[in-house]
C-alpha cells in the first residue's frame, strides 16, 4: 500500500514499545519485511553515560542513532517509525530531532497529540494518532483540519487488550467491559468518512490490541482497516531489544498472570504479576526517590509508590525482581521465541488464507 507517498509491502505495524523494547535492532528487522517497525522514543537514552545526568540529551542523541541503525538493518525496505508519547517531557523536541534524523512516521498516543500536525509540517514524514474511541479520532481530525489544513496520514486504533499503557477506564477493563475492537474500528471509519471525502485523501487506518494471528489480520481487514499494529507477538523475537529475561517472562506467562494495574502517571496499564507488583501491593516503594521528571503527568517524588520508567528500564535490561513487565491480554498465548521473519510469514501466509476463504 502507499501512504501518502511512502511505499509499505504489508499491513503490519510493528508498536512502539518501551522502555527499550522496541529499538534499532527490532524495528529494522521488521521494516527489512516490508512492514513497518517502529522504535519507542521514551528513555532512549538509557544506556548512555550521561543518561542520570543529562536525560534530555542522551535520549535525543540515542534516538538519532537508532533511527540511523534502524533505516541501516533495514536496507531501504518497509518503512521506520518513532512512537513519541504525548505524556513524555520534550515531547516537541522529541518529534522534531526524530523527523531530522529521518523517521518515516511518528505516531503518538498516551493523550492526544493535538500539535503533531503543525510539528511536522514541511517535512515529508508521516503523522499518526493513536486513538481508543471514535470520540478521539473525531477531535483530532477536527483539529488537525481546522489548524493545520490537513488530515493524518493513518491512524491507530488501539483496542482494550494492547500491552503497556491503555486508553479505556481500570473499571472497564477490569470487569471486560470495554468496547470490542471491530465496533471502535467500524466507528471510527464512519466519523472519518467526511473528512477524507472533503480533503480527497484516504487516512489508513490500523487496528491493534490483542491482534495475535494472521486470521486476526484478516478479520480487521474484512471489517475495513488497511492492516493492523502488534505489540507482545514481536517481544517474543529473536531481534526483539529487550533481555531475554523479558521474553521469558512473556513465554512464561498464564493467563492469572496478566492484570491491569493503575500506572503512576494515572492510566490503567497492563503488565505480568512478577515480584515488583507483589511488592507493591504489600506496601513497598522502588525507586520512588529518584525522580528525572521524564514524563509530564507523572506526580513527582514521595506521592509515587515507584518510578515506572526506573522499573521498564529494570524489566528491559532482565532484572526479574524489579523490572515492570508490560504485556498485551494475549501474552500467554505466546509460546515461543522467533525470528521477526518467522512471525511475519506466519501471519501473512495465514492472512492470506483467511481473506481468501
Ligand atoms: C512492553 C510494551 C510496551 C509498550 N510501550 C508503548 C509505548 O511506549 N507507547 C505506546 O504508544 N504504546 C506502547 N505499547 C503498546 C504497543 O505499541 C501496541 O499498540 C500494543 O501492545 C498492541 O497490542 P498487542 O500487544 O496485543 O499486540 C506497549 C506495549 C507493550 C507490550
Amino acid at each position: 500500500m502507499n501512504i501518502n507517498g511512502k511505499e509499505l509491502a504489508h499491513g503490519i505495524i510493528q508498536g512502539g514499545m518501551g522502555v527499550g523494547v522496541s529499538l534499532s535492532e527490532l524495528a529494522g528487522n521488521v521494516a527489512k519485511q516490508g512492514c513497518m517497525g517502529v522504535i519507542s522514543s521514551v528513555n532512549i537514552g538509557f544506556k548512555e553515560p550521561d543518561f542520570l545526568k543529562n536525560p534530555f540529551e542522551a535520549n535525543i542523541r540515542a534516538l538519532k542513532e537508532h533511527i540511523r541503525r534502524a533505516k541501516e538493518i533495514s536496507g531501504g525496505n518497509g518503512l521506520i517509525g518513532v512512537n513519541i508519547m504525548v505524556a513524555v517531557s520534550h515531547y516537541s523536541e522529541t518529534v522534531k530531532a526524530a523527523i531530522s534524523a529521518g523517521a518515516d512516521a511518528i505516531i503518538s498516543g498516551a493523550g492526544l497529540p493535538l500539535k503533531l500536525a503543525e510539528l511536522v509540517k514541511n517535512s515529508d514524514t508521516l503523522f499518526a494518532p493513536i486513538v481508543s474511541s471514535k470520540k478521539a479520532a473525531l477531535l483530532l481530525c477536527k483539529t488537525f483540519s481546522q489548524k493545520n489544513g490537513v488530515l493524518p496520514d493513518f491512524i491507530v486504533i488501539e483496542g482494550h487488550k494492547a500491552g503497556g499503557h491503555l486508553g479505556f477506564s481500570k473499571e472497564n477493563l477490569v470487569e471486560d467491559t470495554c468496547q470490542d475492537n471491530l465496533q471502535i474500528l467500524k466507528e471510527v471509519l464512519e466519523v472519518i468518512k467526511p473528512f477524507e471525502e472533503k480533503f480527497q485523501k484516504k487516512i489508513k487506518v490500523f487496528l491493534g490490541g490483542g491482534i495475535f494471528t494472521g486470521e486476526d489480520m484478516a478479520d480487521a481487514i474484512k471489517a475495513g482497516a488497511d492492516g493492523v499494529q502488534m505489540g507482545t507477538r514481536f517481544i517474543a523475537t529473536d531481534e526483539c531489544d529487550a533481555s531475554d529475561v523479558f521474553k521469558k517472562v512473556i513465554v512464561d506467562s498464564k493467563p492469572e498472570d496478566i492484570r491491569i494495574i493503575k500506572s503512576p502517571v494515572g492510566m490503567p496499564a497492563r503488565a505480568v504479576y512478577t515480584p515488583l507488583l507483589q511488592s507493591l501491593d504489600k506496601g513497598k516503594t522502588f525507586f520512588a526517590d529518584k525522580c528525572s521528571a521524564c514524563l509530564t503527568a507523572c506526580p513527582k517524588g514521595d506521592k509515587i509508590p515507584y518510578c515506572i520508567s526506573r522499573a521498564l528500564i529494570a524489566a528491559v535490561n532482565g532484572n526479574y525482581e524489579e523490572g515492570l513487565f508490560f504485556c498485551g491480554e494475549n501474552a500467554s498465548r505466546v509460546k515461543e521465541i522467533m525470528p521477526v521473519k518467522k512471525l511475519i510469514n506466519e501471519l501473512l501466509s495465514d492472512c492470506n488464507a483467511a481473506l481468501a476463504r
